[in-house]
């Protein structure tokens, strides 16, 4: 797939240049200078030779068969370029020339027309305002960047050609080795999934590594993304905004859904691996190029200083590592040859006048333990300590054994040097222990996701149709919102526990139906212009006797006429009290790229201060509900603290696969939430106290 931008034929270089240091001079200089062993076309109507090579004045004049066309000319030139490039039978252009979407509304009007034509050509596009494409193994460098990787196997794209830039260097510093980059420019036609899903299929890419803003169709990328996740690492640099935490926000699910929590989401349920900074991102690549999974979280650290080795070991703590206690005769066999004063126990400490050999002798014993399913090696470079002979040693024994090494020769100027010797070796070295912590961490995740089962689905009962009139009636009346009793109709149809409810109109007909109920009950304002009932004091609970109740309707009109004076006051809502339980919110939230979503968090009117949510994009599998509820801060106070009984947790996850069913039937939805729904202990289920349905055009 797209195997013509990578390692096409020959190369026409449209728009190449005369005059060093103009892009399209460079652009041929590249394709030239790093071993592209096809043919090469400059085109170019003023010029005659350039580099040494016959210019043609067209496309159109080229004699032989073109692979591939880079074209540098100006803007407004482009289009007609692809055009003759159609003309010509080329199916791939990678157009560097900047001035289009990314320059306002005239450029997107080229952009525009420039894809039209593209399409009517059958000419496929990466770009336009791109640095580029890069292969190091087919030797095709279709870039104006200043250098060639060297050969290797993270194959690299980016939304941001500076940071394709900086990423090069980097890489050219400490002669890191890249399969591919690709500088994606305004995606224009290709787009992240596609490249993603090329670089999935080429052999000399292990790991996939991507730097994005957003998505064009988010669906798309999480189906893709899953399947690549199982075959090779995807890890991800996300940054930018999406459009749907601009939109106001009518309920707690909308407000907490801010801006990240989809694509959050769409990653966990897509096993993409996410690096929060650039640093992570190499980090992390570094790792999973050069290393082995490892079968588990255990680690051992060795070390020649007690600082970094605290270090690492609180890292690990944060993390999903676990400190392994070394066995017995690893102990021992540590005491036959470490100084008495050494730390035999994980952290090992070899201490401040290790020898490489000491190293490596710490570092063999260490990892013959089955229990230790990776190592970390820290090193302090003191004068006494042989910083080189130790980088050796220790690339000794990580090629000799199957389990993940990563190291941290700490500083920069003294270990320089060593740094290239364990990079030649394949083993990553990190300036720092949290970053090689965090990089086995991410790389132990990897191996927990890819281990894991295929997802499971629920099969609920076909509902939709019991209550799509309702739907429809609220469309018809131009409604926005669901009224309580619909409210009431779904969610009872749905399956969810209701309390007892009445509504009154006035004091006699609440005190009539608090009787009917039984007391205690809870009052509460209907009106279609509140949403958010306790922030205005339309909410009175525990109300025990008629006086109470009579008291509180007066009460609660009184201070929603002065707050809200053209709220239309529909009367109250009486409700049977039930006690007990802990309040949890459930909801759905739309998102524009990746559509419907489930919130679950802590629930009550501390929703927005504490946000303690979590998301997942429909449809939720049965892992999805469990893990959304586990990774919440409220998940052990579910689980009961100090002696408490243990929440319905079953009882929470199977709302939020009806929530999930609900917003497939109802594409309409753009925002619910049941808050609270109150949980009851193990077994005995939940009951939705209050909810609120917002729908729009689907
Ligand atoms: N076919 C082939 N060559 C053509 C042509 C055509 N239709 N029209 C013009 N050319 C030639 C010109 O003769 C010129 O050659 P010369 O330098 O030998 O005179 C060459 O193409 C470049 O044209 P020129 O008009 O001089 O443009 P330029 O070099 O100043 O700018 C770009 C062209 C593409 C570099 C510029 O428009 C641009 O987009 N720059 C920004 C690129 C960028 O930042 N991309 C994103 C990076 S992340």
């Amino acid at each position: 797939m797209l195997n013509n931008f990578f390692n096409p034929k020959s190369i026409a270089v449209i728009g190449a240049s005369r005059t060093p240091g103009k892009i399209g001079y460079d652009i041929l200089k590249n394709i030239i200078q790093y071993g592209y062993k096809g043919a090469v076309y400059p085109v170019n109507p003023e010029a005659q030779e350039i580099l040494g090579l016959k210019v043609y004045p067209s496309t159109l004049d080229v004699p032989g068969e073109i692979g591939l066309a880079v074209v540098a000319v100006p803007p407004q030139k482009v289009s007609e370029v692809i055009g003759q490039c159609g003309d010509r039978g080329i199916d791939a252009a990678v157009i560097i020339t900047a001035g289009f979407r990314e320059s306002g509304s005239e450029g997107t009007k080229l952009e525009n027309e420039l894809v039209k034509r593209a399409k009517e050509s059958g000419v496929r596009i990466i770009g336009p305002n791109c640095l580029g494409v890069i292969d190091t193994h087919s030797r095709v460098n279709a870039s104006f960047a200043a250098g060639m990787p060297n050969k290797g196997s993270i194959g690299f794209f980016s939304q941001s050609g500076a940071l394709c830039i900086a990423v090069l260097d980097r890489a050219l510093a400490e002669d890191i080795g890249f399969s591919k980059f690709i500088s994606m420019g305004n995606k224009a036609d290709i787009s992240d999934t596609d490249i993603m899903l090329a670089l999935a299929e080429d052999d000399n890419t292990k790991v996939i590594l991507g730097y994005i803003e957003g998505v064009n169709d988010g669906r798309r990328f999480m189906e893709v993304a899953s399947q690549i996740s199982k075959k090779k690492p995807l890890i991800i640099l996300k940054s930018g905004i999406t459009s749907s935490g601009a939109k106001a926000a009518s309920s707690h699910t909308g407000a907490l859904a801010g801006r990240e929590a989809a694509f959050d989401a769409a990653f966990k349920q897509s096993g993409v691996i996410r690096a929060h900074s650039v640093g992570e991102l190499f980090n992390y690549a570094l790792a999973f190029a050069n290393q082995p999974l490892p079968e588990g979280p255990n680690v051992a650290i060795i070390t020649n200083s007690g600082g970094p080795g605290i270090i690492a070991a609180d890292a690990c703590e944060r993390s999903d590592l676990q400190l392994v206690p070394l066995h017995k005769e690893t102990v021992d066999e540590l005491r036959t040859f470490l100084p008495p004063v050494a730390s035999f126990y994980n952290p090992v400490d070899i201490l401040g006048d290790a020898t490489a050999e000491r190293y490596e002798k710490a570092l063999y014993t260490v990892v013959q333990d089955e229990k230790v399913n990776g190592v970390i090696v820290l090193l302090t470079p003191t004068a006494v300590v042989n910083v080189e002979g130790t980088a050796k040693a220790i690339a000794n024994i990580a090629n000799l054994i199957d389990r993940p090494i990563l190291t941290s020769f700490m500083g920069r100027k003294s270990v320089e040097s060593s740094s290239k010797i364990l990079m030649k070796y394949n083993v990553p070295n990190y300036s720092y222990p949290e970053e090689a912590v965090s990089s086995l961490n991410a790389m132990c995740r990897y191996q927990v996701w890819i281990n894991r089962p295929d997802k499971t689905y629920a099969r609920l009962d076909d509902l939709k149709e019991k209550v799509l009139h309702i739907f429809e009636k609220v469309r018809e009346e131009k409604r926005e919102r669901l009224s309580e009793p619909e409210v009431y109709e779904v969610l009872k149809t749905y399956g969810f526990l209701q309390p007892k409810s009445l509504w009154a109109r006035t004091s006699e007909e609440a005190v009539a139906a608090a009787k009917r109920i039984g007391y205690p009950v809870v009052m509460k304002i209907i009106s279609p212009q509140i949403v958010h009932k306790s922030d205005i004091g339309g909410i009175k609970i525990n109300l025990n006797s008629k006086k109470e109740v009579g008291d509180a309707f007066f009460d609660i009109t009184t201070r929603v006429k002065d707050i809200m004076p053209t709220a239309t006051i529909y009367g109250v809502m009486i409700q049977e009290m039930i006690l007990g339980g802990k309040e949890v919110i459930i909801g759905i939230t739309k998102d524009a790229q990746f559509g419907h979503m489930i919130m679950f968090g802590l629930g009550g009117i501390y929703v927005e201060v504490l946000k303690d949510t979590s998301f997942r994009i429909v449809p939720l599998s049965h892992e999805d509900a469990r893990e959304m509820i586990r990774e919440t801060k409220t998940f052990p106070i579910l689980r009961g603290v100090r002696g408490e009984t243990e929440a319905d947790i079953a009882a929470i996850k199977k709302s939020l696969l009806i929530l999930s069913q609900m917003a497939l039937d109802f594409p309409q939805i753009i925002e619910a939430e049941i808050n609270p729904l109150l949980v009851k202990k193990r077994g005995e289920g939940v009951v939705a106290i209050d909810a609120r349905f917002t729908i729009g055009g689907d």
